[in-house]
């Protein structure tokens, strides 16, 4: 095998057309407006029509992606999928893509499960196998359609999720390299703060019926976020060789605001250089850091040769921590800031 470069060339972003704003959400459960945001930096949310799934929304997201990169997709030779929100368990929403997108020569299709650490995972693997000889142009989404599986009478979860979709393309490449370098860890022992309850409730002692619902400690979840997070970019820096005051941006997992910040100021990451998406569509699992790479270059902020801290977490409890060195293919375009 034959080491070569991976290099992130395209992007592409989609959110369903369907707002459910907190003053929305004041008429279903008992919250209101100023809670929300004041706990969360949570606006508003984007909502998936009943018969629109998440491989309708990496359809859109890959239709934005065309539409700026210019190139064919026709030789993309694997399909990678990050979310929790599967059309269904199987087929996978990959193999549903490869046909919605008419990729004739994709050889590969799987999805991939990280919750909420998905995007950075899905980029990494995708790297892994670019680098390696073993495929040459890869499409990475990060997409969920989170409303499907949210208990709308939890105040406590439902005020927090949404639905979304971003889309990368993943290439050999003979002289950039996207990845710098990136930072895992696990801690399966915590798998009962958040999950989707299913068959095997049982096992975390709370023997739910199978609702098909996702249920949340959301106060461990943050207290483990905060210490663990902040540690883990540590190690991600520490193996970098790069320092806090080197990242142009940092692009969290935009799961609460009020998490991000004393993630930021744990890690010596200023908030004025966070990227984050959660203000106009909440927690969006696998979907919120590529909607928030997005948000970034649309705004003028993210540019060529800037190096983005993205960093990835969530149920399992798991997370996945990437150092980007960012440069799209010349080509590549994007709507005016
Ligand atoms: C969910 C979360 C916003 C709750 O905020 P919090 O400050 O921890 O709130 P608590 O759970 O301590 O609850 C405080 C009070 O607010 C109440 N409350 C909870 N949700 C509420 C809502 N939507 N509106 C109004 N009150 C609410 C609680 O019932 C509790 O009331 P009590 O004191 O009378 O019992 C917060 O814990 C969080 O964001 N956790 C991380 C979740 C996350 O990011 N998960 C995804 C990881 S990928």
């Amino acid at each position: 095998m034959q080491l070569t470069k991976a290099r992130i060339t395209a992007i592409g972003t989609y959110v369903p057309t369907k707002k459910l704003t907190n003053f929305d959400l004041e008429k279903l459960v008992d919250t209101n407006d100023e809670w929300i945001i004041q706990r969360t930096g949570i606006r508003e949310r984007r909502i998936s029509e009943p018969d629109q799934y998440t491989s309708d929304l990496c359809a859109a997201a890959a239709n934005d992606l065309m539409s700026r990169y210019h190139k064919s997709l026709e030789d993309v030779d694997l399909i990678i999928v990050a979310t929790s929100t599967p059309d269904f368990p199987f087929p996978s929403t990959a193999a549903l893509l490869q046909e919605k997108l008419g990729i004739s020569r994709a050889t590969g299709a799987i999805d991939l499960s990280a919750a909420c650490a998905g995007f950075a995972y899905g980029l990494h693997l995708a790297e892994g196998m670019v680098a390696s000889g073993l495929h040459r142009k890869i499409l990475v989404f990060g997409a969920d359609t989170l409303s499907k599986i949210t208990d709308y009478t939890d105040r406590t979860t439902c005020v927090l999720f949404g639905d979304g979709a971003g889309a990368v393309l993943v290439e050999a490449d003979t002289e950039h390299s996207s990845f710098v370098a990136y930072h895992h860890a696990t801690e399966g022992k915590g798998g009962a703060h958040v999950y989707q309850t299913g068959l095997a409730d049982q096992m975390f002692g709370t023997p739910l019926n199978g609702s098909g619902l996702l249920v949340q400690n959301g106060r461990e979840v943050f207290r483990w976020a905060v210490r663990s997070v902040s540690e883990g970019i540590q190690e991600l820096l520490n193996k970098s060789g790069y320092a806090a005051a080197d990242i142009d941006w940092f692009a969290p997992h935009s799961a609460n605001l009020r998490l991000i910040e004393p993630i930021c100021e744990r890690s010596g990451l200023p908030l004025e250089k966070t990227l984050y998406s959660l203000e106009n569509y909440g927690n969006t699992s696998a979907a919120s850091i590529p909607l928030a790479l997005d948000l970034g270059i649309r705004e003028g902020k993210l540019r060529d040769g800037d190096r983005i801290l993205i960093y990835g977490f969530g149920a399992g409890l798991v997370q996945a921590g990437l150092l980007l060195q960012w440069k799209l293919d010349p080509q590549h375009t994007s709507p005016n800031p």
